[in-house]
């Protein structure tokens, strides 16, 4: 497309001297020698890109004051249309504050071919690169629209584009009945996904069960997830129970920290999701579900298939779609808007301060550790200001190592046993680690367990 530029100068000389310039250099120019057929022009042809403008037009007058009234007309009609100044020495004063109030440039007369032709080239280039942003960003806000519209979001914040991916891909494949997997580091909101897959899928109206692995020793952990017959394992009571894969029927079932289940767990499940079939424990008797499984896990998988301690046939079963969710530090777009939203019941609000301390921590918790911080900060503010002070947020030079370089020692690991009364699952928890990760540095010590 050729770029088009209006003229605007009561002296038809400047205008066919500008005009010829312009061709040269292959822009289409259009002219007027009044304010009012400029403007004209203007509404006209919205493809003009740029206007050159005098600042007189009546003989007698050299005030500027004519130029001045066209500026701003000019922007009225067309606020980002670039607008280059042609001025003479005595209106320089009105020309810097034309160009404070967003005139693109000023050019005295005569003018220098050359760098009126660099300008004008610069600023028809920004203008572009200006409105292809715009056009950008209100097509991601329509996108962000349409989305919220189309589907429902669970109450979600955010405002990060790797958040908005992640939900055009999660409501996409919600429909459908394929396993989801969700990952992500502790906190980040993998749960809040999942309700979002649950809520948009063909079966929301079934039941939907949620069953966090990593909380109940293994056996246990077999007999809540696929039932078992009455006197099955010790301790399981003289009445035969249903599993969570049963009650799912229908449904989701929700399986969160999949990295935690044992290795016949993992047999079980795995045939669960080829063929919808398993048996409760202590029994024979094949049953068959239809169940939409999501799972989630803040371990990392494909290491656990390398140590040998997750199968990676299962893996690519549950795997079919991974969603990743950032951790927070990742998106810090998100930050503000979500303290903004923990807080809204409260009535309170940041002050600056607290807002920049905000984002130069790094939020190992991630979107709980934010919950938790507004939830304490407001509850000890009086006033409706929380400051920096308030927040009371860990120094990060003091902050320990993240995870994956943290050793824990053998003092660490027996103390934590020991405070866990000796439940793996708990301690593992507590020192950020896996199961089967706690099990190996147990080993190593030599630590009963
Ligand atoms: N984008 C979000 N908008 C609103 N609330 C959120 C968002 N992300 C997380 N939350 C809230 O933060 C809390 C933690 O999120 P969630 O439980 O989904 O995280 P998680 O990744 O499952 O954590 P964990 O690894 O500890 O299981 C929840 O109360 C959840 O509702
Ligand atoms: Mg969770």
């Amino acid at each position: 497309m050729l770029d088009k530029i209006l003229i605007i100068d009561d002296n038809a000389g400047i205008i066919s001297a500008l005009s010829l310039l312009l061709s040269l250099h292959d822009i289409e120019t259009l002219s007027a020698i009044t304010p009012q057929a400029g403007l004209q022009l203007l509404r006209e042809n919205p493809d003009i890109s740029l206007v050159i403008q005098d600042m007189n037009f009546t003989a007698d007058t050299t005030s500027g004051e004519e130029g001045r009234a066209l500026f701003f007309a000019l922007r009225e009609l067309q606020p980002d249309i670039p607008v280059i100044l042609l001025t003479a020495w005595t209106q320089l004063e009105m020309a810097v504050e034309l160009v404070k109030a967003g005139a693109a440039d000023y050019v005295g007369k005569p003018w220098d071919d050359n760098k009126l032709i660099a300008t004008i080239k610069n600023l028809m280039e920004l203008h572009e690169l200006q409105q292809q942003q715009r056009q950008a960003q209100s097509r991601e806000q329509q996108a962000r629209a349409q989305l919220q519209q189309q589907f429902d979001l669970q109450g979600i914040v955010y405002r990060s584009n790797s958040v908005q991916k992640l939900l055009e891909m999660a409501t996409q494949v919600a429909h459908s009945d394929v396993p989801v997997l969700i990952t992500g580091p502790n906190g980040a909101g993998k749960e809040k996904i999942a309700d979002i897959v649950q809520a948009n899928s063909s079966v929301k109206n079934g039941p939907y069960i949620k069953v966090n692995v990593g909380a109940l020793p293994e056996e246990l952990m077999e007999a809540e997830l696929f039932g078992a017959e009455a006197g099955a394992y010790t301790g399981s009571g003289n009445k035969a129970r249903q599993g969570r894969f049963e009650a799912a029927d229908g449904g989701t079932l929700f399986l969160d920290e999949i990295g935690e289940l044992s290795a016949s767990g993992q047999v079980k499940l795995l045939r669960v999701l080829q063929t919808g079939e398993f048996q409760r424990l202590g029994s024979s008797h094949t049953r068959k579900v239809r169940v939409r499984v999501i799972s989630a896990t803040n371990s990392n998988l494909p290491q656990m298939i390398a140590d040998g301690s997750f199968r990676q046939d299962l893996f690519y079963r549950l795997n079919v779609i991974e969603l990743k969710l950032p951790a927070l530090s990742e998106r810090p777009e998100d930050l503000l808007p979500l303290a903004r939203a923990f807080l809204f019941h409260s009535g309170k609000k940041l002050s600056p301060q607290a807002q920049q301390r905000m984002l130069r921590y790094p939020w190992p918790g991630n979107v709980r550790e934010l919950q938790n911080v507004m939830q304490r900060a407001s509850v000890l503010t009086r006033g409706d200001t929380i400051d920096e002070e308030t927040l009371a947020l860990p120094d990060e030079a003091l902050q320990k190592a993240p995870e994956h370089s943290f050793e824990p020692s053998r003092e660490l690991l027996e103390q934590t046993l020991a405070n866990c009364n000796g439940i793996i699952a708990q301690a593992a928890r507590e020192l950020g680690l896996s199961r089967q990760a706690l099990y190996r540095r147990l080993d190593k010590f030599g630590i009963p367990y």
